[in-house]
């Protein structure tokens, strides 16, 4: 193969469900550079790499892998010729060990027995190339949050013979820290001649690693170009089709009465001793890296766990609220944008409409499904508000794509009258047009007289859309910051902060 050819080549490649999706789309690729793919919610980057990675088959089209024809039949077939793709939704068996998840398919045996000694070492191995120290190999899947479990379904698809690796949003739930140990594996690959395609929405990342950056829209392919000559403004242009203010005109609010209080609030490692005052008509930010306890604090807050001491109280109330479940929560007033919509969020056979007007599980399996004319207009309201790219509201959730799924898991909250909403990395995996409709549909809620406490690992978004900011580490609430008064460095150190201390 002479050094110019590219090692990978599709051509006209198109798909159609009910209706087109992805239509003739060519892509080149060189062996050793970084492609980045981006295009609004729903413009077909997952459907595209999916077809590259051998779980869709495309309608039309034709694909090339080291000038060979390439058709993988299936993801295995395509993991056999050196093509492997990290999913935007995590993948990994949760009631299996991460050792266990990282080498499914090379289980170390000897005379059918499998080695646990030879799989432990390994994982460890291939965990330390991400910098993942402190995580167990022998810990269930399942009991690790969001973040880890993204970084060991990056792990592994770097276990094992590849020449193109797709990674589509792999850290739409990483933080800093996480971010530059994956930058860094994959400045090893390409230096190694593998191609990799690198899918995000956060466009400062595309431009950091990034040779290339391909935009799709409405499933066509607008262009490709080299990434250092395109501004931040030019893609989101070329993404949208239009001029789009990111800066988000935040309006002054002012905090009513206590809404809810926590006093005390300890679970384990996990949440330490956290006391935090919510008000009505704020947005609370909750900063923190990974496995900081954020997410832990929004569940024991909502009754999905357990606390082991401390209290919740509502309002100005001084008799705790004694949340033991989400039902309760639910009836409280509270409601919760989880970050892990498949998990926990979403019913993915059942339509946008359903999904919607559901708020707990219970409700459908009772009373059948009542459907107003009310119910309706508010849910094509919210459609609408939100921009879900879908064929009307009875569309299953599970065809939508990643980003419009996470849109309908916040339209269900919307439609649900809370007076407390805890949110979960909201915008996860939402394009940028997008989360400006987010963040202005949590601003009415909070000119309505709501409290939100909102979790996120974009710390640029907290800063554009809180009132106030703690931050957590290791645990503990360690500071809170007023508006105005925080630095981006001064909310990293706090992150730190409990960290260091350990070290
Ligand atoms: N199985 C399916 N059946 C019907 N339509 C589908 C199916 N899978 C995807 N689609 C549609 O294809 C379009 C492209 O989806 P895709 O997941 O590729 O978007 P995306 O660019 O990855 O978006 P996001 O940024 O939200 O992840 C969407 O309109 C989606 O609803
Ligand atoms: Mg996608």
């Amino acid at each position: 193969m002479p050094a110019s050819a590219p090692l990978f080549r599709a051509i006209g490649l198109g798909k159609h469900y009910a209706t087109p999706v992805l239509a003739d789309v060519d892509l080149d690729l060189q062996a050793g550079e970084v492609l980045a793919l981006t295009g609004e919610n729903g413009a077909g980057k997952s459907t595209l790499s999916k077809i590259v990675a051998g779980l869709v088959q495309p309608t039309t089209g034709t694909m090339t892998l080291g000038g060979a024809p390439y058709a993988p039949a299936s993801r295995t077939a395509a993991e056999r010729a050196g093509v492997r793709m990290v999913l935007q939704e995590l993948s990994l068996v949760p009631t299996l060990t991460v050792a266990e998840n990282l080498l499914l398919e090379r289980l170390p045996s000897r005379l059918g027995f499998i080695r646990r000694d030879a799989l432990r070492a390994s994982a460890l191995k291939h965990m330390a190339a991400l910098g993942l120290h402190d995580i167990d190999p022998d810990r269930p899947v399942g009991s690790l949050g969001v973040g880890h479990r993204q970084m060991i379904e990056i792990a592994r698809s770097l276990v094992g013979e590849c020449r193109l690796l797709i990674l589509d949003e792999p850290t739409a739930t990483l933080t800093s820290r996480e971010i530059d140990h994956l930058f860094a594996q994959i400045a090893e690959l390409k230096a190694r001649g593998v191609a990799i395609v690198y899918i995000s929405h956060r466009l400062d990342e595309l431009q950091r690693i990034a040779d290339r950056v391909m935009v799709l829209r409405d499933g066509r392919h607008i262009d490709t170009q080299p990434m250092k000559s395109l501004s931040h403004e030019a893609i989101v242009r070329r993404m949208v089709g239009r001029d789009v203010h990111e800066a988000f005109d935040r309006p002054r609010r002012t905090a009513g009465p206590v809404a809810l209080r926590v006093r005390g609030l300890a679970r384990g490692q996990a949440v330490r001793d956290v006391d935090l005052e919510l008000r009505r008509g704020e947005v609370y930010g909750l900063a923190g890296l990974v496995g900081s306890g954020r997410t832990e604090l929004l569940r024991l807050i909502y009754g999905a766990d357990r606390e082991d001491r401390g209290e919740v109280y509502l309002d100005a109330g001084d008799v705790p609220a004694r949340i033991a479940s989400p039902m309760r929560a639910v009836r409280a007033g509270i409601g919760l944008v989880t970050e892990d919509r498949k998990a926990q969020g979403l019913l993915l056979p059942l339509s946008i409409r359903i999904n919607t007007t559901l708020a707990n599980l219970e409700a459908i399996a009772r009373a059948g499904w009542l459907r107003t004319g009310d119910e309706q207009r508010a849910v094509e309201r919210l459609r609408g508000a939100l921009r879900v790219r879908s064929l009307g509201t009875e569309q299953p959730v599970g065809e939508l794509s990643g980003g419009n799924q996470q849109k309908v898991v916040f339209a269900r909250w919307l439609h649900r009258d809370c007076r407390v909403l805890l949110l979960d990395e909201p915008t996860r995996g939402v394009d940028i047009g997008a989360r400006a409709d987010i963040y202005a549909e949590m601003d009415k809620l909070a000119a309505a007289g709501k409290a939100l406490l909102m979790v996120s690992s974009d710390l640029r978004e907290l800063m554009m859309v809180c009132d106030r900011i703690g931050v957590m580490s290791a645990g503990r609430l360690v500071a809170t910051f007023e508006r105005g008064a925080w630095t981006q460095e001064a909310l990293l150190a706090a992150a730190f902060s409990a960290y260091a201390q350990a070290a």
